[in-house]
C-alpha cells in the first residue's frame, strides 16, 4: 500500500516536471522573441524615450523572475524525486547504488561548475594584468587586449569606470559561482552528512552524534564568514600584510578545528568547503551586490560609488588566493601522505600558505613584476611539506611473521570493506575494486597495504574495525620479511 502510493506520487511527479520543463522554454523562446522586437523597435525609432525603457526593464524583470521561479520549482521537484526514489531503494541494496549514481553526477556537476568559476577567475585576473594600458588607450577605457583564441580574433576594451550608457545585453558571471557553491554542498551531503557514521565521524578522534557533528560542519561555515566579514569590513583591511597573516592563523586555527572533531578526509573536505564558502559569499553578498550597485548608478547617470568597486575587488583578490588550496584540497582524498599524517591540519595550513604564494608569484608574473624570492620561497615551503610527511625510519621485529598470523588479521579487519559483496552496508561494491579474499589479493597489494595500514595508519577506514598496534606491526614485518604465503 505505502510503496504503491509512493509509485504514484513518484509517476505524477515525472509528469509535473515535464509540464515545467516545456513551461521553461516557452518563457525562453518568449522573453528572446520580446527582445528582438523591441531591439528592432529601438533601431527604426533609435532611442526608445526613458518612460519606455522603464516599462520594458519593469516588464523584462518580471519575466525573468517567472522564469526564475519555475527554475526553481524544477528544482524541487527533481529533490523530491530523488527523496522518493531513495524511500522505495531505501533498506535494500539497490540503496547505496542509488547513492554511488547520486555522488557520480553531483561530482561531476561540482567540477563543471567549478572549472566555469575558476576558468573565469583565472582568465579576468589575467585580463587585468596583461591589459595593455599606454599605446593607443582611449581617454575613458583604462585599457584594452587583442587575442587569438579558437581560430578568431577578439578585441576587448576595459572601462575606467563605467561606460556612458549601459548595453542592454551586459553578460554577469554569479551562475558559475553560486552552481558551484550548490552542487558541493549537495556532494558534502551525499558523500559525509548522509554516512556521517562511517565517512563523517571517527570515534578515535571525536565520539559525537551524526547530527551533532553535521551541526557544528554546517555551522562551522556560518562562523567562518562572519568573522571573514568583519574582518574585511575592520581597519584591518587597508595594512595588507597584516590583514594576510592574521587571516592566516585563523584560517589555520580552522584547519586545527577541524582535525580535532571530524575522520581525517572530512577535516580536509571541510577546510576546503569553508573557504569555498567564502568564495561563493564573496560573489553573493559583496561583489554582485557592488556591481548591481554601479550598474543602477551609470543607469541613473550619477557617477558610481568607487569605493564599492574598491571593496568588490579586494574580495576578488581574496578569492583569487583562495583557489588553488581549495583546488588542492578537492583532490587531497587521493593523498594519504597528506590527511594521514600525525600533523595533518599542520600539512594542510602549509600546503596552503605554499600554494597561495605561488599564486601570488603567478600574479606578479602576469603584470610584468618579476620577483625573485616568491617563488622559490613557495617551492620551498612546498618541498618542506613532501620532507614532513615522508615516512619515518620503521624497523619492525625480526621476529619471524607467518602469513598463517596475518591472514586472519586482514580477514577480521579489512573484508568488512574490502570484498566483493562488503558487509558494510553502505558500500555497494569494494572501495577502489580492492579485495583480500585471497592470499594473493593480500600480496599483489602489499605495497598499498604498507602505505595505508603501517606508515599512514589511514587503513581500516577510520579504524571502524578497530585495528590494534600490534597487528598493525605484525603486517609490517611479514611484508618486510617478503610477504610470502608460504
Ligand atoms: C570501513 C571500511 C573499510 C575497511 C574496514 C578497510 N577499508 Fe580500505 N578502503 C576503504 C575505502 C572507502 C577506500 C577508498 C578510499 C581511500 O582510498 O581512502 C579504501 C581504500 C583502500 C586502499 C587503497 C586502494 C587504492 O586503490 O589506492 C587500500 C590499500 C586499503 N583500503 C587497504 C585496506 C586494508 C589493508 C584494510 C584492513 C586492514 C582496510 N583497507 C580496511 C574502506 C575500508
Amino acid at each position: 500500500m505505502f510503496h504503491t502510493l509512493l509509485y504514484c506520487l513518484f509517476g505524477l511527479l515525472v509528469v509535473v516536471l515535464l509540464m515545467l520543463t516545456g513551461l521553461s522554454y516557452r518563457l525562453r523562446k518568449f522573453l528572446l522573441k520580446k527582445e528582438s522586437e523591441s531591439e528592432s523597435e529601438s533601431s527604426t525609432i533609435n532611442i526608445e524615450s526613458a518612460a519606455e525603457r522603464c516599462k520594458r526593464e519593469a516588464r523584462e524583470e518580471r519575466l525573468s523572475w517567472i522564469q526564475g521561479t519555475v527554475y526553481a520549482a524544477i528544482l524541487v521537484i527533481v529533490v523530491s524525486i530523488i527523496f522518493f526514489f531513495w524511500m522505495i531503494v531505501k533498506d535494500t541494496p539497490y540503496e547505496a547504488h542509488l547513492m554511488e549514481w547520486l555522488n557520480i553526477v553531483v561530482r561531476l556537476m561540482h567540477i563543471t561548475f567549478g572549472i566555469a568559476w575558476i576558468g573565469a577567475s583565472f582568465y579576468f585576473v589575467w585580463l587585468e594584468n596583461a591589459l595593455n594600458r599606454t599605446e593607443n588607450v582611449r581617454d575613458e577605457l583604462a585599457g584594452n587586449l587583442w587575442a587569438v583564441h579558437g581560430g578568431g580574433f577578439y578585441y576587448l576594451e576595459k572601462y575606467k569606470v563605467a561606460p556612458k550608457e549601459i548595453p542592454k545585453h551586459l553578460h554577469w558571471f554569479k551562475y558559475e559561482a553560486y552552481f558551484t557553491w550548490l552542487s558541493g554542498f549537495t556532494l558534502l551531503c551525499i558523500v559525509y552528512y548522509f554516512n556521517a557514521k562511517s565517512f563523517l565521524i571517527d570515534k578515535h578522534v571525536l565520539d559525537v552524534a551524526p547530527l551533532t557533528a553535521v551541526g557544528i560542519g554546517i555551522a562551522s561555515f556560518i562562523v567562518a564568514w562572519i568573522i571573514y566579514d568583519l574582518l574585511c569590513k575592520s581597519p584591518l583591511i587597508n595594512k595588507g600584510i597584516w590583514f594576510a597573516i592574521i587571516g592566516y592563523i585563523i584560517l589555520g586555527a580552522f584547519a586545527f578545528f577541524y582535525s580535532k572533531v571530524f575522520s581525517s578526509r572530512a577535516a580536509y573536505i571541510h577546510f576546503g568547503a569553508m573557504i569555498g564558502t567564502l568564495m561563493a559569499a564573496n560573489v553573493f553578498f559583496v561583489i554582485i551586490p557592488a556591481q548591481k550597485a554601479m550598474v543602477n548608478a551609470a543607469k541613473k547617470g550619477v557617477p558610481p560609488d568607487a569605493t564599492l568597486g574598491k571593496k568588490a575587488l579586494q574580495r576578488s583578490i581574496h578569492n583569487n588566493y583562495f583557489t588553488l588550496p581549495v583546488l588542492f584540497v578537492m583532490i587531497s582524498n587521493h593523498f594519504p601522505s597528506t590527511f594521514g599524517n600525525k600533523h595533518a591540519w599542520l600539512v594542510l595550513a602549509v600546503i596552503s600558505l605554499g600554494l597561495a604564494g605561488l599564486k601570488h608569484w603567478l600574479n606578479l608574473r602576469e603584470q610584468g613584476r618579476l620577483s625573485t624570492w616568491v617563488m622559490p620561497v613557495s617551492a620551498l615551503i612546498l618541498l618542506g611539506v613532501a620532507y614532513m610527511t615522508a615516512p619515518q625510519p620503521h624497523v619492525a621485529s625480526k621476529e619471524k611473521v607467518t602469513f598463517a598470523e596475518v591472514y586472519p588479521i586482514i580477514q577480521q579487519r579489512c573484508t568488512f570493506c574490502h570484498s566483493t559483496h562488503p558487509a558494510n552496508k553502505d558500500l555497494s561494491a569494494p572501495p577502489n575494486g580492492v579485495v583480500y579474499e585471497t592470499p594473493e589479493d593480500i600480496v599483489k597489494l602489499k605495497d598499498k597495504i604498507m602505505q595505508r595500514v603501517v606508515v599512514t595508519k589511514t587503513m581500516p577506514q577510520n579504524n571502524q574495525t578497530n585495528m590494534t598496534d600490534e597487528e598493525r606491526e605484525l603486517i609490517c614485518a611479514w611484508i618486510e620479511q617478503g610477504a610470502s604465503i608460504k
